[in-house]
C-alpha cells in the first residue's frame, strides 16, 4: 500500500500551533507542546540545501526517524511517529525545485510543509529566502504551487505583514490562489522588532478577506495565560493562533487548565531530551530560555556550569533517569551520534586512506567525529585537555599536521613521538585537529569514554 496516498490533510481551523523557532523547535519541545495541548507543531526552519545533503535513517533504539547530514554526521531533523500527523516542517528556500525535492524526501514523515517567508535575518535575505520572498510574490507563489501540486500533505507559508494593508492583502490572496491549506501571519513588518505592537487590526482585516484559515502570530507579549490566547484569537478574528515566545518561556501555556510551574516544565522537557538523545548544547539552550532571569539563583548557577546531559539533568534530580536511559540505549546497541558515519558515499575512499595513513605513517587511527555542539565551553575541548595534560607532564607540546581534500580536512597529531589521527573527514581544519586530539585522548586513556558516549562523541 502506498502510504502517501492515504494521508489525511491537516485541518488548520481552530488550532493552537507551536511556531517555528530556530534551536527551540527541536523534537523534545515539540513533543512537550503536543502533551500540553498544542494541536500542530512546527519545526525550526531548516534550510533546503542542508536537508538535501542529509539522508534518512530509522533509529530503532530511539524510535525516531533521523535525517543526518552526510558531511558532518549531525542530525539535521529528528522526528517520531507520535508527532507524524501533527508536525509541520518549515523550510527556508528560494527555489521551487529544491523545495519540492526536500518536501518529497520528508513527505512520509511529516504532516505538512511550510515555507518561511518572514525571516528578516541577513542570512535569509542574502539567500533570497525568508522575508526576501515578500518582495518576490511570483517566486513565492511558484514555490507554493509546485509544492501543492506535487505533495500529498498540506502546504502553508508563514509571512510578516507588509507596511501597506492593501499590498499585504494582495500578497495573501496570491498565496491563497496557489492552493495552500492555511497562512500564518506575524503581525509585524520586516523592520519591526518584538517591542513593537503587533498589528492585530491588520490580521483581522486579512482574515476577513481570505477564505483559507489564517493563523495569527505575534501576540506573545500579551499572552501570559491560556485565556489570553483566546483573547488574541478574538481580537485578530483569526481561525487559529500560533505561539513562539510564550511557548519558549513556558510551554504549558497550551494547557487549558492553566500554566504549570517552571520546574515541572523543565523536568518534563528534560525527560524528552534524554529520550530523544537531544544534544546537550541544544538542551541547555532551551532550558536557559525557560529559566531566563532565574539563572542567577544557586540552581541556575549550577545549571550554567553543567556540560553533559547527565549534569544538566542532575540539577533537577533526573541524573538517575538519564543514566538508566543511557544504559538502556547502549544495551540496545546505540552509541549516540558517533554511530553516524559522515561521507557514507565516500566510505571506500576513506577506508583506503585509512590503511594508507596507518601503514605509511604508523598512525593510531580511529573513526572519531568531532561534534562541536557537544562542547559548551572551550575548556572541555579535546585540544585544550591534551594541551593541559602535556603541560603537567612537562612534555613537548603536540604538533598537528593537517591534510586537505576538496573542502574536507583530516589531521594527525604527534604527541610524545607517536601519531594519532581520525579517519573522519571534518569540515574545517580546527575540527580536524580536535578530532585528532580526541583520538589521542582516547588512546592514552585520558578521557572517560563513557561520558563521551553519553555525549554522542566516541570513536568507532
Ligand atoms: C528563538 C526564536 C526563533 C525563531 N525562529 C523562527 C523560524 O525558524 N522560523 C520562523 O518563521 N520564525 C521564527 N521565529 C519567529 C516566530 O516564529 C514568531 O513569528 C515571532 O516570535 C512572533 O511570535 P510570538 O509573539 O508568539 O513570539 C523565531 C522566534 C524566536 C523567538
Amino acid at each position: 500500500m502506498d502510504d502517501r496516498t492515504e494521508r489525511k490533510r491537516l485541518n488548520y481551523k481552530d488550532k493552537l500551533v507551536l511556531a517555528p523557532m530556530v534551536r527551540i523547535g527541536t523534537l523534545p519541545m515539540r513533543l512537550l507542546a503536543l502533551d500540553y495541548g498544542a494541536d500542530i507543531v512546527y519545526t525550526e526552519e531548516l534550510i533546503d540545501r542542508k536537508l538535501l545533503r542529509s539522508f534518512r535513517r530509522v533509529n530503532d533504539v530511539l524510535g525516531t526517524v533521523d535525517y543526518i547530514d552526510k558531511t558532518d554526521g549531525m542530525v539535521t531533523f529528528r522526528t517520531c511517529p507520535k508527532e507524524r500527523d501533527r508536525v509541520v516542517l518549515q523550510i527556508g528556500t528560494c527555489d521551487a525545485e529544491r523545495a519540492l525535492t526536500v518536501a518529497k524526501m520528508v513527505e512520509q514523515d511529516v504532516a505538512g510543509i511550510d515555507v518561511n517567508m518572514g525571516c528578516p535575518k541577513q542570512f535569509s535575505l542574502v539567500g533570497k529566502m525568508g522575508a526576501a520572498l515578500l518582495k518576490e510574490p511570483e517566486t513565492a507563489a511558484h514555490i507554493l504551487r509546485t509544492l501543492v501540486n506535487n505533495l500529498s500533505i498540506s502546504v502553508t507559508c508563514k509571512i510578516r505583514v507588509l507596511p501597506d494593508l492593501d499590498k499585504t492583502i494582495e500578497f495573501c490572496q496570491l498565496m491563497q490562489s496557489t492552493g495552500i491549506s492555511a497562512i500564518a501571519i506575524h503581525g509585524r513588518t520586516v523592520d519591526e522588532r518584538p517591542q513593537h505592537m503587533n498589528r492585530n487590526e491588520v490580521l483581522k482585516e486579512i482574515s476577513k478577506r481570505l477564505s483559507i484559515p489564517v493563523i495569527a502570530n505575534g501576540g506573545s507579549k500579551e499572552i501570559q495565560k491560556y485565556s489570553d490566547i483566546i483573547k488574541f484569537k478574538e481580537i485578530t478574528g483569526c481561525s487559529s493562533v500560533m505561539l513562539a515566545r510564550a511557548a519558549e518561556w513556558n510551554c504549558s501555556i497550551f494547557k487549558k487548565e492553566g500554566l504549570l510551574p517552571m520546574e515541572d516544565v523543565i523536568k518534563s522537557y528534560l525527560k524528552y531530551a534524554v529520550d530523544c538523545d537531544n544534544p546537550p548544547s541544544n538542551t541547555k539552550y532551551c532550558v536557559q530560555n525557560i529559566l531566563r532571569d532565574q539563572q542567577e539563583s544557586a540552581l541556575g548557577k549550577k545549571f550554567l556550569n553543567s556540560q553533559t546531559l547527565e549534569q544538566i539533568c542532575d540539577c533537577w534530580d533526573l541524573s538517575e533517569y538519564c543514566r538508566l536511559k543511557r544504559s538502556e540505549f547502549e544495551k540496545n546497541g546505540f552509541l549516540g551520534r558517533s554511530q553516524v558515519s559522515p561521507m557514507r558515499d565516500d566510505e571506500e575512499h576513506t577506508q583506503s586512506n585509512k590503511r594508507k595513513l596507518s601503514e605509511e605513517e604508523d598512525v593510531i587511527l580511529m573513526h572519531c567525529a568531532f561534534l562541536r555542539n557537544n562542547y559548551v565551553t572551550d575548556l572541555e575541548l579535546p585540544k585544550t585537555i591534551l594541551h593541559k595534560w602535556m603541560q603537567t607532564q612537562r612534555k613537548k607540546m603536540p604538533s598537528y599536521n593537517t591534510q586537505q581534500k576538496g573542502k574536507l580536512f583530516r589531521s594527525i597529531v604527534t604527541v610524545d613521538g607517536r601519531k594519532y589521527g581520525s579517519s573522519f573527514w571534518e569540515k574545517n581544519k580546527k575540527w580536524a585537529e580536535q578530532g585528532a586530539a580526541l583520538v589521542c585522548l582516547f588512546s592514552l586513556d585520558l578521557v572517560n569514554k563513557k561520558s563521551f558516549i553519553a555525549n554522542g562523541n566516541a570513536p568507532s
